[in-house]
């Protein structure tokens, strides 16, 4: 966006840059981000970019994000990036991968799936395939895809 930002630079905070066009809802649902927090937020959404044809941003001042966000991040956005930015710096990029092995996340869509009915058992899918995605429980082997995993976010 050199010729025209749309919204101003931030002082400290992260910028989520690089998300698929019409995701950054999803983002800010997984960071649970309603708008009454008090932080200033900045949703640019459709923008014209680089490095794809289209890209949502999000911008969040004066809050950070945990490594549990990262990852929820990466499976709704496997393009983003994640900018860390102090005194107007970015001091850190983040570009992450959908882990082997996501953990306690999400849910498995099998009803009967132990750990839907085990209050001990922790979810555990096992990345199968990165583009498309696909995960596979590794309980009972029900896969889901990137469809239902943003289901599963934006419900
Ligand atoms: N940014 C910001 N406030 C700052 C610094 C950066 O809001 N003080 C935003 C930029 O507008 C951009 C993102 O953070 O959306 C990443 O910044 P930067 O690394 O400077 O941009 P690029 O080099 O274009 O990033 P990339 O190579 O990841 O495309
Ligand atoms: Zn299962």
């Amino acid at each position: 966006m050199k010729n025209g930002l749309i919204v101003s630079k931030l002082k400290n905070g992260t910028v989520i840059d690089h998300i698929p066009a019409g995701r950054a809802l999803a983002v800010l649902k997984v960071l649970g981000i309603k708008g009454n927090e008090g932080n200033r937020v900045a949703l640019v959404m459709n923008v014209e970019s680089k490095k794809m044809q289209r890209k949502d941003i999000v911008k969040i001042d004066g809050r950070s994000i945990t490594e549990k966000e990262a990852q929820l991040i990466t499976l709704i956005a496997p393009t983003a990036t994640i900018n860390i930015v102090k005194d107007y710096e970015v001091i850190e990029k983040r570009k992450l991968d959908i882990p082997e092995k996501v953990e306690g996340l999400l849910k498995c869509p099998n009803p009967s799936c132990i750990t839907n009915n085990d209050i001990e058992a922790k979810s555990r899918f096992i990345k199968e395939s990165k583009s498309p995605l696909i995960l596979k429980c590794d309980y009972c082997e029900t896969y889901i895809t990137e469809e239902d995993v943003l289901r599963q976010i934006l419900s």
